[in-house]
């Protein structure tokens, strides 16, 4: 089948296609002539982030499954939150300085309170125990954001595959797909329904439209086909969910190239083409050497654990570094200076770059 000038090139962290500015002028009269939606797909890819600090309060924590913990937060003085859209996230500094990313589970554009559900991961970087642990009814949650990289679009034939704690940016799209009348339907995979959080609540939105895989009942994964039976070449699937399962998904519709699709990681993105480098950090005098298929933000990790990090993305700008020698193979979508480096995604252009760490 072949491709259109927008499908030709790679998707982004988001699934979509386009980074040029001649793709942003075109997205810019999309939206002015044809709505927001739609054009999301080439919505230009780098970001700002926003930094303005805002505080809330825990008012509500339970568990949501056995290793997923919801937080329910509200402005400390009963005020507002900051508006937000489904498939947004906020970003939570922790008390020891970690920042993580959290989608708003809530109802779509509930502002008295958000919710966010976090899984909790034995052998992760420690952001989610901390977020366990740290958190308690009354405490104060301090916070970036909210920001959105994920939008529901205006597509009338959608198809939702969630993959376990993936459910948090997708269950506000789907109230909001049923509420405006969206020819919507769901599949929700986990390995068990004990284990796959607000499964209640995806269902009661309308039980027919939800089918559910859990793996002990089955014996297995759900496999591609099982995960996409019933999307035709135009409807537009949204994955969130293990980066095993967004893999084989992107790779499935790449066959429906002009069919919209869209995704969001928890997870690093694999590295793409990526060339062995050395990365000597400054003050330590250390040389690190990043193999091909690791980010530096990774080696750097195995070394110190208490590295910055966020989004592993490069859209959050949590991991920049400043650069004093070296060639820099930039990939982030956040603005990378000159001598700046996202180490959660750019790479030397081969050889060693220093940086000031
Ligand atoms: S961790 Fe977010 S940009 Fe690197």
């Amino acid at each position: 089948m072949p491709e259109s000038i927008w499908t030709s090139r790679p998707a982004d962290l988001y699934g979509r296609r386009g980074r040029d500015r001649f793709a942003t002028a075109l997205w810019g009269i999309r939206v002015l002539f044809g709505g927001f939606a739609s054009a999301s797909r080439w919505k230009p890819s780098l970001v700002t982030p926003v930094r303005r600090t805002h505080r809330a309060t825990v008012i509500e924590r339970n568990l949501v499954a056995p290793d997923v913990v919801a937080l329910t937060l509200a402005d400390p003085d009963g005020g507002l939150l900051p508006s937000w859209t489904p498939g947004g996230h906020i970003d939570v500094q922790l008390p020891s300085g970690r920042r993580r990313q959290y989608s708003l589970c809530g109802p779509p554009g509930r502002r008295t309170h958000y919710r966010i559900a976090v899984r909790r991961i034995a052998d992760g970087g420690g952001g989610s125990i901390e977020m366990h642990e740290a958190y308690r009814a009354g405490d104060t949650l301090m916070f970036e954001g909210p920001r959105n990289a994920f939008y529901l679009g205006a597509e009338q034939d959608v198809l939702f595959v969630i993959g376990g704690i993936g459910v948090t940016p997708v269950l506000p799209m789907i109230h909001m797909a049923a509420q405006r009348g969206i020819d919507w339907r769901a599949i929700y995979a986990g390995r068990s329904r004990e284990y796959m959080p607000l499964l209640d609540e995806v269902i009661s939105v309308a039980p027919d439209r939800v089918t559910v895989w859990a793996d002990d009942e089955h014996g297995r994964f759900a496999g591609v086909d099982e995960l996409l039976v019933g999307a035709g070449p135009a409807t537009a699937v949204y994955v969130c969910g293990p980066t095993a399962m967004l893999e084989a998904v992107r790779l499935a519709r790449d066959e429906h190239a002009g069919a919209p699709l869209h995704y969001e990681r928890f997870s690093p993105p694999p590295v793409i083409d990526g060339i062995p480098f050395e990365l000597e950090l400054a003050r330590s005098g250390h040389v690190l050497r990043i193999p091909p298929n690791r980010s530096a933000l990774g080696v750097m990790l195995d070394r110190d654990p208490t590295t910055a990090y966020s989004c592993q993305q490069g859209f959050c700008g949590t991991c920049k570094v400043k650069v004093l020698a070296g060639q820099v193979d930039r990939r982030g979508r956040t603005v990378e200076g000159d001598d700046e480096m996202l180490v959660c995604v750019s790479r030397a252009k081969g050889g060693r770059v220093v940086i000031d760490a």
